[in-house]
């Protein structure tokens, strides 16, 4: 279960929006190629308040010639990451991962959509960006809906419009784009995406995941990423456990942080 921990060293943190932050870690070549959707667990060098690390999906990664680099784009909610906040270029941080067996699938459908509130725009994009470029699926055939409060939580659109060839942006507030519920904007226009013909991919809290359910049925191919509070994040303390169906449709629990976090939105049991 235990992971390798690797020492990484901040090359940029940049606070692009207010509480939002791009930090860039150079690490070691040693570090495995991640696949869109699993995440790392990061916590600073010799710091022991907070001592657990905190889960943050990989937003990009590349490797050179004798080390890697990998970007988190982050948003401060508490302690762990208002201290990640204020690292600067040279601190060093211990990473593990990359993380989760449950990684978004390459789809074999004609539309990709994705749909993302808030920060779940990390993993998502990193995944559009793969389909691109390594896949060579057209920007035509992927549409982007993103979701925040209001406009100052729209992070992340540049690299989005890159590669998706159509983007519905929603604010709660109305402050941009359509003033509406993401998982509203995306409901609007549900009818066009054949089942058949449709692979949907989600992150966002856990009331849009929730929405999301209720108005997909199992028809559709949907694969969402789960934010749950993590303490270990390699399956040994069963703090991250959601109630799952199993192969049979008997209710079991899974754990987000090794079974998942990309599980299939059809599985999830709403307690
Ligand atoms: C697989 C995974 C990937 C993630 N990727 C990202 C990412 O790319 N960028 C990013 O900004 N955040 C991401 N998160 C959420 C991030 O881990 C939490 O925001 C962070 O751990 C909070 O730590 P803290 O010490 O700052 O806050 P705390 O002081 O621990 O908590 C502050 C508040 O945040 C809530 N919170 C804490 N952890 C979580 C969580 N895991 N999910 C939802 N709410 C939480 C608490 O309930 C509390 O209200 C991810 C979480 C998971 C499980
Ligand atoms: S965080 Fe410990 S089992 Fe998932």
């Amino acid at each position: 279960m235990a992971k390798d921990i690797y020492m990484g060293e901040v090359s940029r943190n940049e606070e692009i929006r207010k509480d939002f932050f791009l930090m860039k870690v150079t690490l070691p070549s040693g570090f495995v190629e991640p696949m869109p959707g699993q995440f790392v667990m990061i916590r600073i060098a010799g710091l022991n308040d907070p001592f657990l690390s905190r889960p943050i999906s990989i937003y990009s990664f590349s490797r050179g010639r004798s080390n890697c680099s990998m970007e988190l784009l982050f948003r401060v909610v508490g302690k762990g990451t208002r201290i990640l906040a204020g690292l600067i270029k040279g601190s060093l941080v211990e990473i593990s991962g990359p993380l989760g067996e449950g990684h978004f699938a390459i789809p074999k459908a004609g539309n990709i959509v994705f749909i993302a509130g808030g920060i779940g725009i990390a993993p998502l994009s990193l995944f559009a960006e793969n389909l691109c470029r390594k896949v060579c699926r057209s920007s035509d055939a992927m549409t982007f809906y993103l979701g925040a409060q209001s406009a100052d939580g729209l992070i992340g659109l540049n690299r989005v419009h890159k590669y998706c060839g159509n983007i519905i942006v929603c604010t709660d507030d109305g402050s941009a784009g359509m003033k509406a519920l993401v998982t509203k904007a995306f409901q609007k226009d549900l009818k066009k995406y054949d089942p058949m013909d449709t692979a949907i991919y989600a992150c966002g809290p856990r009331p849009m995941i929730r929405a999301l359910s209720g108005m997909l049925d199992a028809e559709y191919f949907c694969q969402v990423s789960l934010e749950e509070r993590m303490a270990c994040g390699v399956g040994a303390c069963v703090g991250c456990a959601v109630a799952m169906k199993d192969d049979l449709g008997q209710k079991t629990y899974k754990r987000v942080c090794s079974d998942g976090p990309v599980f299939e939105l059809k599985d999830i049991v709403w307690e």
